[in-house]
């Protein structure tokens, strides 16, 4: 059966301040999905104060109704946000008239297309207090690094790699890098994640998709800012791709991303269940979830919480003690953010304030 998978996510509206979402929304948005027609299946969730709506249906990539639908959903949820004054109510959605295409409106939006395999594992990845970019040091260790991915050299399915689509977030163009070869030119650009990201990951031999992420930028899309475009990705398993656990080992060392307080800090991303997906230090640290779902004939039989396992513990510790660490810098780079990528800066105006008292040094 021909499937597509769309995760769609938007803050519309945090409960309390940038930390959760209030079960009403989250009631609300369940009432609306569950036996669409539109849709095979459907499972609501949250990260911190994001809204994830998992839909699994046969229309496509970029639907209009589905799309349609998700705006609907995010809509009626700022309603119910407005009245209870939730923080930040419709903070994602940056535009009041829906044109038939969600993508550059606000939410963030991850979808794949396949036919389904007698079996089919998938990994939905959501996180909050960072941005797209942070799926890139991940998704390059779970289809590229054979030190986390045992299948790259021990399974004849996998041995022969797999293409990387990355986006350039700022001139909006994409390059394809065929994974191993291209890997030294794949990494001078993956690694500025701020800028490029990891948009999908191809099978090499099959052309099958294995991986696709959201990168919908939405503080240059507003062009102030609104918050960080908090990320969801979407990954498939077994069977020629990486197993459920290689995808999910990266996470055992958490990185450091960007996003945090104000969305203009450095820290470590910090693999958590969904009881404690409520970002709460400074705001923090940034979270990622880990659901696994069986999808059979497009229905969505799970999710299994696979980061709340004790296995993870290990890694909230080493994020708990980097988190420390890295506050103790409180205003200074690296832990805030260079003035290029926070999202907000009082900059501009304290140098007016402060115009007379520059003493230029070049006359
Ligand atoms: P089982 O023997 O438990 O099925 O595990 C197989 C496997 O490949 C685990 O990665
Ligand atoms: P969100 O992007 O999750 O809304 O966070 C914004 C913020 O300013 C947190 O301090
Ligand atoms: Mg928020
Ligand atoms: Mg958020
Ligand atoms: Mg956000
Ligand atoms: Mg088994």
């Amino acid at each position: 059966k021909n499937i597509t998978l769309s995760v769609i996510k938007a803050d519309i509206g945090g409960f309390v301040g940038h930390s959760s979402v209030h079960p009403g929304l989250l009631e609300k948005a369940r009432g609306m999905l569950s036996g669409h027609p539109l849709l095979i299946d459907a499972h609501v969730t949250h990260v911190g104060d994001d809204l994830n709506l998992i839909m699994t249906h046969e229309g496509g990539r970029n639907n209009g109704e589905v799309h349609q639908l998700a705006w609907d959903v995010f809509q009626a949820c700022t309603e119910v946000a407005k009245k209870m004054k939730l923080y930040g109510a419709g903070q994602d959605l940056l535009s009041d008239a829906f044109s038939g295409n969600i993508k550059g409106m606000g939410p963030g939006v991850a979808e794949m297309q396949f036919e389904e395999r007698a079996s089919e594992p998938v990994v939905i990845f959501m996180a909050d207090k960072t941005e797209p970019g942070a799926w890139n040091l991940p998704l390059y260790k779970i289809f590229a690094d054979p030190f986390n991915t045992a299948g790259l050299v021990i399974d004849p399915k996998m041995h022969n790699g797999f293409n990387f689509e990355v986006r350039d977030l700022i001139k909006n163009r994409k390059v394809v890098f065929s994974c191993p070869e291209d890997l030294y030119d794949m990494l001078v650009f993956i690694g500025a994640p701020g800028r490029y990201c990891i948009k999908r990951v191809f099978h090499r031999d099959t052309g099958d998709i294995c991986a696709a992420s959201s990168t919908q930028r939405l503080n240059l899309m507003a062009g102030r800012y609104i918050g960080k475009d908090d990320p969801v990705l979407i990954v498939r398993c077994q069977s020629g791709f990486p197993a459920v656990g290689e995808v999910l080992e990266p996470f055992a060392h958490p990185h450091l991303v960007s996003g945090w307080m104000r969305g203009s800090h450095s820290g470590p991303l910090m693999p958590v269940g969904l009881e404690q997906c409520n970002p709460t230090r400074f705001d923090g640290p940034p979270r990622v979830v880990a659901l696994g779902f069986q999808l059979a004939d497009g229905k969505l039989h799970g999710p299994q919480d696979f980061f709340a396992d004790p296995s993870y513990d290990r890694a909230r510790e080493t994020a708990n003690a980097v988190a420390e660490y890295m506050r103790s810098m409180g205003p200074f780079e690296p832990h805030r953010l260079h003035l290029d990528e926070m999202e907000y800066t009082t900059l501009p105006e304290v140098s007016k304030k402060l115009k007379e008292r520059f003493i230029d040094l070049r006359k």
